[in-house]
């Protein structure tokens, strides 16, 4: 006699760069349950690609093709960070290490405080940043570019979010990404904005 097969069909997989579970979450919620999201901590024995790129675009991608060739299918990586203007882009690729390596969040959002002390208003203008890149066999298939603009403020301010969050406020919100909330933050993040090209990129490839 004949079984039914009950068994769901086996779905896409995509595997993120990352040992962040937060990441992982986050990028799991976005794309939706037609695709299963994994990551670094759950792949076991990947090596630890150094970020030794000098921009977003060159890390994201070492992370994607380093990973990719160790892995069947498609690898997703990102790296992200702050921009700020009157610092020549610093502390851009810096960010997590800006005030030496290994330090505390509130290390770096001093120095960038300290650094900018006396600089007006309307040169404290930064942007978040988030590339996400695409890899398979070694290969970039697509590079996402996320960006959200905003004032640095004089001072630190909230309790939300993390690293540069207490000290950016994006353009028309006089709050810190550090006082809003995070849904309100989400609506305009740099990740975000990648991860929605990302989730385009996604579908029409599936389709
Ligand atoms: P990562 O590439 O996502 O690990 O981010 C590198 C660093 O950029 C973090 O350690 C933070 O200092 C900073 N950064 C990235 N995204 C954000 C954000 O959404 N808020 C505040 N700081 C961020």
């Amino acid at each position: 006699m004949e079984t039914e097969n009950t068994a769901p069909a086996k779905l896409p997989k995509l595997l993120l760069a990352t040992r962040n579970r937060h990441k992982t979450r986050e990028i799991q919620t976005m794309l939706g349950e037609g695709v299963l999201v994994t990551d670094a901590t759950e792949a076991g024995n990947l090596p630890e690609i150094e970020e030794t790129g000098t921009t977003f675009e060159e890390n994201s991608k070492l992370k994607a093709e380093g990973i990719s060739l160790h892995v069947r299918g498609i690898v997703l990586a990102d790296d992200s960070g702050l921009e700020v203007d009157a610092l020549g882009k610093q502390p851009g690729v810096y960010s997590a290490r800006y005030a030496g390596p290994g330090c505390i969040d509130e290390a770096n959002t001093s120095l960038v405080l300290e650094r900018m002390s006396g600089v007006p208003h309307e040169q404290r203008t930064a942007r978040f940043r988030c590339v996400l890149a695409v890899a398979e066999n070694g290969v970039t298939m697509a590079v996402f570019d996320g960006t959200v603009e905003g004032i640095l403020a004089t001072e630190v301010r909230g309790e939300g979010g993390f690293g540069y969050d207490p000290i950016f406020m994006p353009l028309g919100y006089a709050e810190t990404f550090g006082e809003l909330s995070s849904e309100v933050k989400h609506t305009m993040s740099h990740r975000s904005r990648a991860l929605v090209q990302f989730k385009e990129w996604w579908a029409a490839r599936k389709s």
